[in-house]
């Protein structure tokens, strides 16, 4: 077989693995069609054998294609279409996305959860879901890689306040001090009304500090009501019943909490910054 041919039966087993993975909502039924595809028993495997048949300079392009199918993690309907992101680039060049393929993406946030979790579940409904999400963007408070924390909760008559006591009475828990928060109206497309959430820092209690570039608050993350057209996609009565979600950079707040000024530190495993906890 040549390198071509070995490309296009490699593309044709992830366009094949896409699609069956795509409806599935059941943990074990993901994996076993994982299994299938990705195992040591699976499809590629078998395709690395005649990769390992090729001239040691053919080699490369075929392995680089095997790693796209490899690194899959979530496909784009759940991440964008069923959240109600619209397919133009500004839309989604909010989220600053790595495309693995066309279909294929690294999660840019944890949101896709949210989905995939309606998709399995009828209310009444409450999650919390950390995981870990891919952008590009790098700097000290940036990372290409950093972990997110989905909240969600479907039930009948969920109302704006109770996301706002649920973020309340977090921020409490986690700082140790009752620290006011504050919505400000925001656009994120899958929930109607949207809003930026920002707490009182928890450095300078609200007064003003080099952390919160002397405002008094601090950014903690995205939040609002459900959209009805995220309940369309997930075959969840709109009539009946609403929700709210909140997506929250996980590392942000282990920062904010200790203190920490570059989020690089949580990845290098550094000994002497780890054992300080
Ligand atoms: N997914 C958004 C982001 O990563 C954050 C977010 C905003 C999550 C609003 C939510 C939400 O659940 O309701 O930028």
């Amino acid at each position: 077989m040549t390198a071509d041919e070995l490309i296009e039966r490699i593309d044709a087993a992830s366009a094949e693995f896409t699609g069956a993975i795509a409806p599935l909502v059941d943990e074990q039924a993901i994996r076993a069609t994982q299994a299938q595809f990705l195992g040591k028993k699976g499809r590629l495997s078998a395709l690395m054998r005649d990769l390992a048949a090729l001239p040691p300079p053919e080699r490369p392009r075929v392995g680089e294609a095997m790693n796209r199918v490899k690194q899959a993690i979530e496909t784009d309907w759940h991440t964008f279409e069923a959240l109600a992101i619209p397919k133009d680039p500004p839309a989604r060049d909010m989220q600053d996305t790595f495309y693995v393929s066309d279909e294929i993406v690294l999660r840019p946030h944890t949101s896709p959860v949210q989905i995939r979790t309606m998709q399995a579940h009828q209310p009444p409904i409450r999650i919390i879901a950390p995981g870990q999400v891919y952008r590009r963007d790098d700097d000290p408070t940036h990372s290409p890689m950093f972990t997110q924390i989905e909240g969600l909760a479907v039930d009948v008559d969920i109302k704006f306040s109770d996301l706002k006591g649920t973020l309340e009475h977090y921020v409490r828990r986690f700082f140790g001090k009752s620290l006011a928060i504050r919505f400000r109206p925001s656009y994120f497309p899958f929930v109607e009304p949207g809003a930026e959430v920002d707490m009182q820092c928890s450095f300078c209690g609200g007064s003003g500090c080099r952390i919160c570039k002397h405002t008094g608050w601090v950014e903690i993350g995205g939040a609002g009501i459900v959209d009805p057209e995220v309940f369309a996609h997930c075959k969840i009565d709109p009539e009946k019943y609403s929700g709210f979600a909140f997506g929250m950079g996980l590392e942000r707040m282990a920062m904010l909490r200790h203190g920490v000024n570059d989020i690089k530190f949580y990845y290098e495993g550094d000994l002497r910054f780890l054992e300080q906890f």
